[in-house]
């Protein structure tokens, strides 16, 4: 390998529920380098709405929305007892919230919105410039970092990310129907791939990774690989 990790940025894109930030963050934590949840910040920012009442029955209020947007902090810290990071909004720990069915179902069409989109790329753009760090996201090898030093656009069949959400719902105590976990990935697949904003689509130069049929190890060593090829 010719780069040095400390400066090295790859982005992981790809459809929603197929294991990005697994492998992300089980990168991250090999590399020792960091991890950018991107999802978890498009997800603090439906729940910050969610919780002011700026989404009634999938109706966004984006007046409101535009004028809170830039009293959003969002941040990243370390659990030293579960050794992960934790997603912060204003302060306060949101890491089990964000994960709701609730917010997973306002989630896409909050992420659709230019405004947010801004406020958030420019984030992360920040938080990733220096290298040394993993992101996962819709547009990280597209709109964020164009020049990501590795590219990979993750995907698996439906039914297999529907039922890998489902049992980590059902570990986290939520109780949720199979059926409907799996319409709303496939609405989010639709949501994200269709949007004007910044739609999933994989860069020119990402490589493709289907993990449909691949254990969590298989994944790492596969992007492993492609780093030594850097
Ligand atoms: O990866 P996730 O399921 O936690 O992402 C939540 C939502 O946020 C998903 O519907 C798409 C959106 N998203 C996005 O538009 N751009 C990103 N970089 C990351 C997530």
């Amino acid at each position: 390998m010719q780069k040095d990790i400390r400066s090295i940025i790859i982005a992981i894109d790809g459809h929603s529920s197929c294991g990005k930030s697994t492998v992300a963050r089980d990168l991250a934590k090999l590399l020792n380098i960091a991890y950018i949840d991107t999802g978890a910040m498009y997800r603090a920012v439906t729940l910050f709405a969610l919780r002011r009442n700026m989404i009634i029955d999938g109706k966004i209020n984006e007046e409101q929305l535009l004028e809170s947007i830039g009293n959003i902090v969002i941040d990243f810290r370390a659990n030293p007892d579960k050794k992960v990071n934790e997603t912060y909004l204003n302060g306060e720990k949101v890491e089990d919230e964000i994960r709701s069915l609730e917010v997973s179902n306002n989630v896409s069409p909050v992420s659709a919105l230019g405004f947010v989109r801004k406020h958030l790329v420019a984030l992360q753009r920040l938080m990733g410039e220096k290298g040394g760090v993993v992101l996962d996201g819709r547009d990280i090898g597209t709109v964020v970092f164009p020049n990501a030093d590795l590219k990979i656009f993750m995907t698996a069949s439906p039914e297999v990310r529907a039922k890998r959400r489902y049992d980590e719902m059902i570990a986290k105590g939520f109780s949720p129907s199979f059926e409907e976990i799996l319409n709303n990935v496939e609405e989010r697949d639709r949501i994200d791939s269709t949007r004007l904003e910044s739609p999933l689509k994989k860069a020119d130069d990402a490589v493709v990774l289907d993990n449909s049929h691949m254990t969590r190890q298989e994944q790492l060593e596969w992007i492993l690989d492609k780093i030594k090829e850097l």
